[in-house]
């Protein structure tokens, strides 16, 4: 069955590597929203060779009123680290207006379920995991320390856990998505594995 998806923040980490992974189909129809067309059509040439599926358009899409009637399924990112008690218990003191802002979207999503479930349409945060997608290379000294005390944290909750590939983070997520009902999941938060586990 063809169909289109519209993926926002195509231009680098998860993003792109949904744009990869949906492109790959051509039965697909991909379009890409960014802030920087031209750069994104380069890499989406040099790297994808112009798939005939992908449209990259400079777009802003904030209400929902352009995308009614057509999408059937609303995906947001959202992060594990916006669970109160994950936060709670594992004393995850770090990156409060972070977490304060996937708290207030995953409550967005909810509304948005609230009014429009009747309409069939599916709004879901999942969180993507940890995945690297290069900050790592951008943080400061304190930065740095302040990562591995929250790693150190994250390894108390789920001992062994794994930090993904972009490419993997979205080979599971689609996964969720592709199961992804009104019913199931309508209004929800979920991890990459569709349930509480955030790692
Ligand atoms: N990486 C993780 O471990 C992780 C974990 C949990 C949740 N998440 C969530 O997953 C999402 C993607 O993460 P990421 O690591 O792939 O991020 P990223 O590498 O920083 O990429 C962010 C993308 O969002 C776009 N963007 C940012 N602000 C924007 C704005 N105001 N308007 C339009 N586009 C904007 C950027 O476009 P430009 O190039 O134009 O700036 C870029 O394409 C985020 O919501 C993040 O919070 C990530």
């Amino acid at each position: 069955m063809s169909t289109t998806y519209v993926v926002t923040g195509v231009t680098r980490g998860i993003g792109w590597a949904f744009l990869e992974n949906l492109s790959q189909n051509p039965e697909n129809t991909v379009i890409a929203l960014v802030r920087n067309k031209a750069g994104t059509e380069k890499r989406v040439v040099e790297e994808l060779g112009s798939p005939k599926n992908v449209h990259v358009v400079e777009a802003d899409l904030t209400n929902y009123a352009s995308i009614e009637g057509r999408a059937k399924k609303v995906i947001a990112l959202g992060s594990g680290l916006a669970d109160t008690h994950l936060t709670a218990k594992y004393r995850l003191d770090l990156g409060s207006p972070y977490s304060m802002s996937k708290a207030a979207l995953n409550m967005l999503v909810a509304k948005y379920h609230a009014s429009y479930a009747d309409q069939g349409v599916l709004f879901l945060s999942i969180s993507p995991g940890l995945v690297d997608t290069g900050h790592q290379s951008q943080l400061t000294e304190e930065g740095m320390l302040n990562l591995q005390r929250m790693l150190a944290s994250f390894a108390e909750y789920a001992p062994g856990f794994k930090m993904f590939t972009p490419e993997e983070s979205v080979g599971y997520m689609m996964k969720v998505v592709a199961d992804a009902t009104v019913e199931k999941y309508g209004g929800t938060a979920v991890s990459h594995h569709g349930d509480d586990k955030w790692l």
